[in-house]
């Protein structure tokens, strides 16, 4: 039966393996400027495009799964307000999981690029379109920043729950407990 004070092996396990893959797609999309054109490059950004279109798929498994079962829930001496922002901020991160993969879809088709994920060819959304591209490119870098900023006050949450306030709240997402 899953442990309702406790995220299962499930949760934990999506959310550990999307956290690092998705700060290592952040950072890699960062230095794409610095390659040298080349197949190194073009292999690069393949990949950022794969791995981000994986992220998406993953989100949607991780959305599901959760529906299935309680959500663990937020102690009871976290004040209201406090607990309607860590809500509002794990939806905001979930969004930004789904939205700015779609947005590097849109990216990528409205420049011209089809988008393979390791050799699947995904529908054309957009057709090629300079406008369109521009406000994709922008879409993706200011997104990218919110879940940047996000992150930031996601981990200081995490880091503060632990430290200061000595509840279970980082432990019971940590691998190997409930
Ligand atoms: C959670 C998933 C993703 C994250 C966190 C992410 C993050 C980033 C970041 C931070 C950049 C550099 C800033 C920028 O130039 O916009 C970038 C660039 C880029 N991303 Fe993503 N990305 C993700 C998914 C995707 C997907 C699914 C695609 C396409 C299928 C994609 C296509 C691109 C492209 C083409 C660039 C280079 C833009 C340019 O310099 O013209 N990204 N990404
Ligand atoms: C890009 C990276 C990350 C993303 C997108 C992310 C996203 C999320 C989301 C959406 C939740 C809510 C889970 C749910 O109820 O379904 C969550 C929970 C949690 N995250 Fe992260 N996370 C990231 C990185 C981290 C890091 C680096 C830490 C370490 C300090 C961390 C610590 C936690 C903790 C402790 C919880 C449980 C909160 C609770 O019990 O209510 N996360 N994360």
């Amino acid at each position: 039966m899953p442990n309702s004070d406790s995220y299962d092996s499930v949760a934990k396990a999506l959310h550990w393996i999307m956290a690092a893959v998705i700060i290592i797609l952040w950072v890699v999309g960062h230095l794409i400027d610095a390659i040298p054109k080349g197949d190194f490059r073009s292999n690069i950004i393949g990949m950022h495009k794969a791995f981000g279109v994986v992220i998406a798929i993953l989100a949607v498994a991780r959305l599901t799964w959760r529906s299935t079962r309680p959500t663990p829930a937020l102690p009871a001496t976290m004040p209201p307000m406090e607990q309607f922002l860590a809500k509002l901020g794990h939806v905001a991160l979930y969004v930004l999981m789904l939205a700015i993969p779609l947005d590097g879809v849109l990216l990528s088709q409205s420049g011209g690029r089809a988008v393979s994920v390791f050799g699947l060819v995904l529908p054309t959304i957009v057709e090629k379109s300079d406008a369109l591209k521009s406000v994709f490119k922008q879409g993706h870098e200011v997104m990218g920043w919110m879940l940047a900023l996000l992150l930031v006050a996601h981990v200081a949450a995490a880091l503060r729950h632990h430290i200061i306030l000595k509840d279970d709240i980082l432990r019971r997402m940590m691998p190997g407990r409930g």
